[in-house]
């Protein structure tokens, strides 16, 4: 069946069954692989994307659940405005590992800011709790979340 979904800004019509997750769209059809795969089931918060603005899991949201919502990857993320600051921040404070987990935290920790411009510590740690790491980078991905918010 045939859907058109909005992405960064362009629609796209793809051809998958309505109940195939967002997540497998962007990456295996639109060719998207900025948005990772780690449990398929809502608990690490790698395949996270925003979804009118707000930061959703695309490995549980399926496409015909998506309708006319603006989805926004982190493919463009950068361009935004809170998104451009939040890269700059990872770069200037080196929070990447292996990098698995990042392209989620980003786009929660930007989704966060959006709507909460100056975060407490608890609210960051509240908003990125189910972005898992690895690695263990917490630290420093609560620190370059305040700086972003300077
Ligand atoms: S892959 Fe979606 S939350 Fe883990
Ligand atoms: S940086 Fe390696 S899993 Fe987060």
């Amino acid at each position: 069946m045939a859907f058109a979904i909005k992405v960064n800004g362009t629609t796209h019509s793809v051809d998958v069954d309505g109940d195939t997750p967002l997540l497998w769209v962007l990456r295996d059809v639109l060719g998207m692989t900025g948005t990772k795969f780690g449990c398929g089931k809502a608990l690490c918060g790698a395949c996270t994307v925003h979804i009118d603005g707000v930061a959703a899991r695309s490995c549980v949201a399926p496409i015909d659940s998506v309708g006319t919502s603006e989805i926004t990857t982190i493919e463009a993320i950068g361009a935004t405005p809170v998104g451009g600051k939040i890269q700059k921040a990872w770069l200037d404070l080196e929070v990447v590992q292996c990098g698995y987990c990042q392209s989620g935290q980003i786009m929660s920790a930007s989704a966060l800011l959006a709507s909460n411009p100056h975060p407490t510590d608890s609210e960051i740690d509240d908003a990125m709790s189910g972005n898992i790491c690895r690695c263990g980078t917490y630290l420093r991905i609560r620190e370059a979340i305040k700086q972003a918010a300077q």
